[in-house]
C-alpha cells in the first residue's frame, strides 16, 4: 500500500457518484444511516467517517454493514490507507456532515482537525462540495458564535441544509432540528448533478461585488453599506456550476469564495480599471457592486484640517459608470446589473434595463427589513426586456442560484438564434 492511494470501489458502487458522509455526535446521528440509505438509492457509492461522539449514538457495525467500506474513526486504524484524510478527501466528489454539531462546525470555521472527521473535511480540495446539515437544541443553533460560524462557512462556499423547526431531543421547542432526509439527500444529488453538468463549465464569469471608497483625503472616504454579500454569493455559485470566475470586490470582510479568483479594489476608479481589463476574456459579467456613482474630484494629499480648510464642501466628480460601459460593448457576453432601489423599484429597474442597456437587472427592494444591504435575504425581481418576474423573500444564495439560472438560459437562447457554423 502505497502512503497515499485512490480508494476501491464499493461492492454495491454503481453509476453514481463518491459521497463523504462525515457523522457528529448528536441524537439525529440515527438519520445519518437513513441519508446513507437514500444516497445509495440513487446510486452513490458512500464511505463513512465518525467521530468518537456520533460512534456512542451509532455503532460502526450499522454503517459499515451498509456501505460495505471499512468505516474511517481514526487516523492510525484504517485498514485501506496510512494517511486517510488524505485519501478519503480525495475520494469524495461530494462531503455531507449529517449531523453537524455546534462544536464541528465552529472547528470547522477555524480549520481546527483534532479528529478523523475534522482532519478529512480540512483536507477536502476547493472544487469539491461540502454540505453541512447541522442539528442541535435551538439555543446552541441561535448562539451568536454558531451563527458566525454558518456565516464563514456559507461565505466560503459552504452549502448549509438548514435545520428546520420543531419539538427537539431536549423537549425544547424551536429550531435545531435536523432537516428532512430527503431534503439533504436532494441537496447532495444537486450539487453532484451541478458538479457534473456545470452548466456553466468553459465559462468564465466576472462578477464585481462590494462597496468602493472614495477617498476624501488619507484617512477620509466616501462609502456606502454594501456588505459585499450579493456578489460573493453570485461568485460562489457560478464556481460551484463549474465557471472561471473572477470576483472583483470592494473592501468587505467576507472570506474568498471557493475556487474564486479574487481581485482587491478599493475605489471606483480601481474597479472599472479591473473590470475593463478583465472583460475581453469573459462571457458573463454580473455587476453587484454598490459602486460609487461620485469621487471627490480633488482628493487631498494631506489630512485635511477643519480649523482652516473646507471639509464641509468637497467638489464631487461623476465617476465611470462601469455597467454601463461592459454593456456598451458585451456583443455575445451575457451582462446583468443589480438595481438598489427604495421606491418606484420596477419603474426605476427598468429604466436602469434600458439606459445601462444590459440584459438583465436583479431589482432589489433594499428599503425593506428582509432585502437588501448588510442582510442575509433578499426579495428581488428579474428585469429583462421580456418582463418581469417577481421572486419571494429567499436567503442571498437562492437569489444567485436563481440569477445564474436566468443567465444559463440567456446563453442558450443566443446560441440557439447564433447562425449554424457560429456554434462551437
Ligand atoms: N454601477 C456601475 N458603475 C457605477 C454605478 C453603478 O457599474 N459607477 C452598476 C452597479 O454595479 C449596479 C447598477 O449599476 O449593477 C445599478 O447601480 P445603482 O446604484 O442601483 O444605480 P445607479 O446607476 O448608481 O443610479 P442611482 O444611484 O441613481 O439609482
Amino acid at each position: 500500500m502505497s502512503a497515499s492511494q485512490p480508494l476501491a470501489a464499493g461492492a454495491d458502487a454503481g453509476h453514481g457518484h463518491n459521497v463523504l458522509l462525515c457523522v457528529c455526535g448528536g441524537i439525529a446521528a440515527y438519520k445519518a444511516v437513513e441519508v446513507l440509505r437514500g444516497l445509495q438509492k440513487a446510486g452513490c457509492d458512500v464511505r463513512v467517517c465518525l467521530t468518537a461522539d456520533a460512534e456512542r449514538f451509532v455503532g460502526r457495525a450499522t454503517f459499515e454493514g451498509l456501505c460495505k467500506h471499512p468505516v474511517a474513526t481514526d487516523e492510525y486504524t484504517f485498514p485501506e490507507s496510512f494517511i486517510p484524510h488524505i485519501d478519503l478527501s480525495a475520494w469524495a466528489d461530494a462531503v455531507l456532515v449529517v449531523p453537524a454539531t455546534g462544536n464541528v462546525m465552529a472547528k470547522m470555521a477555524a480549520g481546527i482537525a483534532d479528529d478523523m472527521v475534522t482532519t478529512t473535511l480540512l483536507a477536502v480540495p476547493e472544487q469539491t462540495p461540502v454540505l453541512v446539515a447541522a442539528a442541535m437544541n435551538v439555543r446552541m443553533w441561535k448562539n451568536a458564535a454558531t451563527q458566525q460560524n454558518l456565516r464563514t462557512l456559507v461565505a466560503r462556499g459552504v452549502e448549509f441544509v438548514m435545520p428546520v423547526e420543531g419539538m427537539l431531543a431536549c423537549g425544547d421547542v424551536g429550531e435545531g432540528k435536523l432537516a428532512p432526509v430527503d431534503e439533504i439527500v436532494d441537496a447532495v444529488l444537486r450539487r453532484l448533478e451541478c458538479a457534473v453538468a456545470g452548466d456553466l463549465a468553459g465559462l468564465s464569469v466576472l462578477v464585481t461585488a462590494g462597496p468602493t471608497q472614495e477617498a476624501i483625503d488619507p484617512v477620509r472616504y466616501i462609502a456606502n453599506r454594501s456588505s459585499g454579500k450579493m456578489g460573493y454569493a453570485v461568485a460562489a455559485e457560478a464556481a460551484r456550476r463549474g465557471a472561471n470566475v473572477t470576483l472583483v470586490s470592494g473592501p468587505v470582510s467576507l472570506a474568498a469564495p471557493r475556487g474564486v479568483r479574487v481581485v482587491q479594489v478599493v475605489s471606483a476608479a480601481d474597479m472599472a480599471a479591473a473590470v475593463t481589463s478583465a472583460f475581453p476574456g469573459m462571457d458573463v459579467a454580473i455587476c453587484a457592486a454598490a459602486v460609487a456613482d461620485y469621487t471627490p474630484a480633488h482628493p487631498a494629499d494631506h489630512k485635511l484640517k477643519k480649523a482652516h480648510e473646507h471639509i464641509d464642501c468637497i467638489q464631487l466628480r461623476e465617476t465611470q459608470d462601469i455597467l454601463a460601459t461592459l454593456s456598451a460593448q458585451k456583443g455575445d457576453r451575457v451582462v446583468v446589473g443589480f438595481a438598489a432601489e427604495t421606491n418606484d423599484l420596477l419603474q426605476n429597474a427598468r429604466a436602469k434595463l434600458v439606459h445601462k442597456g444590459c440584459d438583465l437587472i436583479v431589482a432589489n427592494d433594499v428599503s425593506r427589513s428582509d432585502s437588501g444591504f448588510g442582510v442575509d435575504t433578499d426579495r428581488v425581481s428579474f428585469v429583462t426586456a421580456a418582463g418581469v418576474e417577481k421572486m419571494d423573500t429567499m436567503p442571498k444564495a437562492d437569489v444567485a442560484r436563481e440569477l445564474l439560472d436566468r443567465v444559463v438560459r440567456i446563453l442558450a437562447q443566443r446560441r440557439e438564434a447564433a447562425p449554424s457554423g457560429e456554434e462551437e
